[in-house]
């Protein structure tokens, strides 16, 4: 089977599973806190579970690295976990933009990356918008798709044209003000695997977040897929982003076009 059919079937597995409770207050009834550190709501724990009986199934052994149920191996030895335990490392945000999916704002997804055991060993990303189905993937040196049709970052150079999701916390938030000012709109939509596909399909020009909050679960298929339809991604120091595929790591991000990620950087270094 390949990585596409594959994620298919594990997104396709959340959308049932999930679908029932959308927009429900039930599903966002708080459970316990997840591997992640953050709450794990009922719609998180469905999502997660609906998942994983996929990866049961499958029979291969693999090192999932998910939101709520943290490091888990399906299949494998658990003991001393080395490369020959394991056919691949599965890093899985199952429900991206909780709020939204409780709230019932039609912008949630699934993330799913497919590598080894660092954030630049990703060799497979995967997001799909659950509630219209809207699927992107990328494989690495094979470009970037959205529903099979190859994408491409936007051309936009200006910064002053530019639209950008921006997120950050209140002790940032002049960092916000100053991006308010010189670019042409903010859109801040509440899924960040979905908002790096939508800088990935030229829809927004960047995605920046200050928090030093983003999980490998939120972004490692984002980046690959922005990676491959051309764009740049770095942390806020301009650094490219790598690391363990933990999932207590946090890492701030910005990610582009490419064209305006120097200016983007000079624009809102971090140097906190
Ligand atoms: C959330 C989304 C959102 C981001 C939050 C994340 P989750 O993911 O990615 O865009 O701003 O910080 O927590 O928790 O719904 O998987
Ligand atoms: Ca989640």
């Amino acid at each position: 089977m390949n990585m596409l059919t594959f994620c298919n079937n594990i997104a396709a597995a959340i959308a049932d599973a999930t679908a029932p409770v959308i927009g429900t207050s039930e599903s966002g009834r708080e459970l316990y806190t997840g591997a992640d550190g953050t709450p794990t709501k009922k719609i998180d724990e469905v999502a997660e579970n609906a998942a994983i009986d996929v990866l049961r199934d499958d029979g291969r052994k693999i090192l999932l690295v998910s939101e709520e149920c943290g490091e888990k191996l399906i299949h494998g030895r658990r003991e001393n976990v080395d490369e020959d335990d394991i056919d691949f490392t599965l890093v899985l945000d199952p429900l991206d933009g909780t709020f939204n999916a409780v709230a019932g704002i039609p912008f949630y997804s699934v993330s799913i990356a497919i590598g080894g055991y660092d954030l630049s060993d990703i060799s497979f990303g995967f997001v799909q918008n659950l509630h219209s189905g809207d699927t992107y993937h990328a494989e690495i040196g094979k470009g970037a798709y959205c529903n099979q049709k190859q994408i491409n970052v936007s051309t936009t150079r200006e910064l002053q044209r530019l639209s950008v999701t921006a997120y950050a916390y209140r002790t940032d938030s002049t960092k916000i003000a100053d991006l308010g000012r010189t670019v042409r709109r903010i859109r801040v939509l509440g899924s960040s695997s979905l908002e790096l596909c939508y800088v990935a399909a030229g829809v927004l020009d960047a995605f920046v977040d200050f928090r030093k909050y983003l999980r490998v679960t939120d972004i490692a298929a984002g980046k690959i897929i922005i990676e491959e339809s051309g764009g740049m991604v770095t942390d806020a120091r301009g650094v490219p982003l790598h690391g363990e595929l933990s999932i207590t790591s946090r890492v701030s991000m910005i990610a582009s076009n490419g064209h305006v990620h120097e200016r983007l950087l000079n624009l809102v270094t971090d140097d906190s």
